[in-house]
């Protein structure tokens, strides 16, 4: 007991790092076959407790490399060198429906990172760690800069990439919650793509006026990005989930002023009336809600209010009309959209006008709703209160943690390398630099 109080270290390299950055979790000199506890603690911005942990038996230098070593039990089991922080979930006794969401980018996450003596599953507040190393999981890396934009009427905010640019630029949407959500934005930034997060269901001049924005709203963010003088003015992507992949659908088919370079769908479906924008869309909504379902815990799945999916060309984006390489990431579990139906339609519809080729499909078994970047905590439901929603509901989205921690980490880096492909391919890159990505 007291040579394994006095002796083990323990490091974690990188303990500051980016949210989508691998790091190492050495444990070191502890007695040679050990039973330990690898503990990781979290406190959410809204103050709630999260908890990750494993067990290992230290190897005969009385080592434990959780990037190397097995799981023997605990959250997560195997080989799994992020588990600790995919498999946080809230401490026994939370009230339910929690998700982590950073709202303040200017702040890490911060982790705590603990290990203990023996195989420990609860009371961990009781016990005292044979060491523990704190960890920054960042969202901005050093040097962007974050600047709200407030002109023409946007509720918004921009993250510039370090340096003197000028860069590739994004037009970055949310779902139905609404909100003004940066930490995408803030993480696209620190690899180099110059990103605005947009609110364009809750924007300050609809809390004002009462009513929702139309098109013209997102043409003016992207208007914002185009004009930018570090921002490349032909090299814009729009990325999206949920409602917010619907979005970029409509625009990318439609809209005279956006031409995006290339386009990013999370977890979205085409189907919404070709006439009209976000306040028609949930009118359709509201008059299929008797197709909602609920699970046995009583969470509602949303998937079914647009299926099966219609035929009729004004009940759909005419994705065939998209002239930009299009990227569509789709859970095969999503309990929210038909991501998978859509994908399919989509597709056929391609096919048929002949633009096929630029659609690439990444579509993961197992994989729910919430497809965020990688090493954050799956959420498959959580108490959700939409735009004109009046009470709280919990909102089913669906996926199993392991596959869909794996899915966020492979799609979040093929995303990625799209972008860069599509951002900088071509003639003319400008100066700035490929190694941002
Ligand atoms: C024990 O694990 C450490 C860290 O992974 C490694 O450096 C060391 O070589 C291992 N010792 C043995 C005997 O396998």
């Amino acid at each position: 007991m007291d040579r394994e109080r006095c002796c083990v270290r323990l490091s974690v390299q990188p303990s500051r790092g980016l949210v989508d950055e691998k790091f190492v979790v050495l444990v070191e000199g502890a007695l040679p076959g050990v039973q330990l506890t690898v503990h990781a603690a979290h406190q959410s911005e809204d103050g709630h407790s999260w908890e990750a942990f494993a067990h290992y038996n230290a190897n005969a230098t009385g080592a434990v490399n959780v990037a190397k070593d097995p799981s023997l039990g605990g959250t997560y089991s195997g080989v799994e060198p992020m588990g600790l922080l995919w498999s946080l979930r809230p401490v026994p006794g939370s009230i339910p429906g929690l998700r982590v969401r950073k709202t303040d980018v200017q702040t890490p996450m911060v982790v705590t990172i603990s290990v203990y003596q023996g195989q420990l599953t609860e009371g961990f507040v009781d016990e005292v760690p044979l060491a523990s190393v704190v960890v920054e999981r960042w969202y901005m890396a050093p040097g962007v800069r974050r600047i709200p934009i407030t002109e023409g009427g946007l509720t918004a905010t921009l993250f510039l990439p370090p340096g003197p640019g000028p860069f590739p630029g994004l037009l970055d949407l949310w779902g139905g919650s609404g909100g003004l959500l940066e930490y995408r934005a803030a993480l696209l930034a620190s690899h180099g793509v110059a990103s605005l997060a947009l609110d364009y269901l809750t924007p300050r001049i609809t809390v004002e006026t009462g009513k929702m924005v139309d098109s013209q709203y997102i043409e003016t963010a992207y208007r914002v990005l185009q004009q930018h003088p570090q921002i490349l003015s032909c090299r814009i992507a729009m990325l999206g989930l949920c409602f917010g992949a619907g979005v970029v659908f409509k625009m990318a088919a439609y809209s005279q002023v956006i031409k995006p370079r290339c386009a990013v769908c999370l977890s979205g479906t085409h189907v919404q009336p070709v006439n009209g924008f976000m306040e028609e869309l949930i009118d359709v909504l509201r008059k299929q809600e008797n197709k909602c379902r609920f699970s046995e815990e009583n969470e509602v799945i949303w998937r079914d209010l647009v299926l099966p999916i219609p035929t009729d060309p004004k009940l759909k984006v005419d994705v065939g009309r998209i002239r930009c390489p299009l990227l569509l990431v789709v859970g095969e579990d999503d309990q929210s959209w038909p991501a998978h139906e859509s994908a399919m339609d989509m597709k056929e519809m391609m096919e048929r006008a002949g633009n096929s080729h630029l659609l690439t499909i990444l579509s993961y078994p197992n994989t729910g709703h919430l497809i965020e970047p990688p090493y954050t905590p799956h959420t498959r439901a959580s108490r959700f209160r939409g735009v004109k929603g009046s009470q709280t509901l919990m909102a089913l989205w669906g996926g199993e943690m392991v596959a869909h921690s794996r899915a966020q980490e492979d799609a979040w880096r093929k995303i990625l390398v799209f972008l860069r492909e599509n951002l900088y391919g071509g003639s003319n890159p400008g100066p700035a630099s490929l190694s941002n990505l």
